[in-house]
């Protein structure tokens, strides 16, 4: 049977402006208590044995928002990389990303280089950064970068296909998050979650603590992932994925 807890969580996390306007303050206090919000969810996906955690921390999308907000936000992005380092050590995570680096300002490129070289052999869990990602801009590129090798149409098989997306190690989402009461997937992880399971949660995601990732877990664990074969087909399978 499937295992009841997800290997691969992926997070949208939506709502730092909202929490903050309805407290008065200014929306970069919001994303602030974002980031404490983040550092929970890691410690507790690590201590619960949750392989891979994925966090959708800035689209593409996200770069027509007001310039001082963007540069407030790679700042947090800069210290957390920086700050984060002793802890993901200490807990044996490998921090990686995805999305186009190419877009990110020198220093935070830099910083995240050495993060990603300083945890690449860290084993206990796999936690993911996206910034400046979006879904179709990866599908792109892959397609590129594989019409650049020259692959040959008959060879471009998923297998192949996947090798050319941004983490090719990292197992598709078994759940993806989002919270602040919108039910969108705004351009995340496209190809990945075509078989993922969806928790949509009211609560702002500064809010999101370790009571409201139960309640996601345990709504997980109550579904029945079918990877479209029949529920009776479900009941005698012993083996494999049908994903027809
Ligand atoms: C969505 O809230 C949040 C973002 C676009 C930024 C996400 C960033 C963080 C949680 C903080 C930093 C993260 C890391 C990994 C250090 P919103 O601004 O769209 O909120 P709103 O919809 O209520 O306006």
């Amino acid at each position: 049977m499937e295992d009841q807890l997800p290997q691969h969580i992926a997070v949208i996390m939506d709502g730092n402006g909202r929490w903050a306007k309805e407290r008065g303050l200014p929306r970069s206090q919001g994303h602030l208590a974002g980031v404490d919000a983040v550092r929970t969810l890691v410690r507790e996906c690590r201590n619960r044995g949750i392989g891979y955690v994925t966090v959708y921390a800035f689209s593409k999308e996200n770069w027509r928002r007001p310039e001082k907000e963007v540069s407030f936000l790679f700042e947090l992005f800069l210290r957390f990389i920086r700050e984060e380092m002793p802890e993901l050590m200490a807990q044996d995570i490998r921090l990686d990303f995805i999305g186009d680096k190419r877009d990110l300002p020198f220093a935070v490129r830099q910083a995240l280089d050495y993060a990603l070289r300083k945890t690449a052999s860290n084993r206990g869990m796999v936690f993911t950064l996206a910034i400046s990602y979006s879904g179709r801009e990866e599908i792109l590129q892959a397609a590129r970068r594989a019409i650049a090798d020259g692959l040959r149409p008959e060879e471009l098989d998923e297998a192949t296909f996947r090798s050319y997306l941004y983490a090719p190690n990292t197992p598709d989402p078994d759940l993806v998050i989002r919270t602040s009461g919108e039910e969108r997937l705004s351009n995340f992880l496209l190809f990945q979650s075509a078989y993922a399971e969806f928790y949509f949660s009211p609560v702002l995601w500064p809010d999101f603590g370790p009571e409201e990732l139960n309640k996601a877990l345990g709504s997980y664990a109550g579904r029945t992932r079918r990877f479209g074969r029949t529920s009776e087909q479900l009941h005698s399978a012993t083996e494999g994925k049908c994903y027809e």
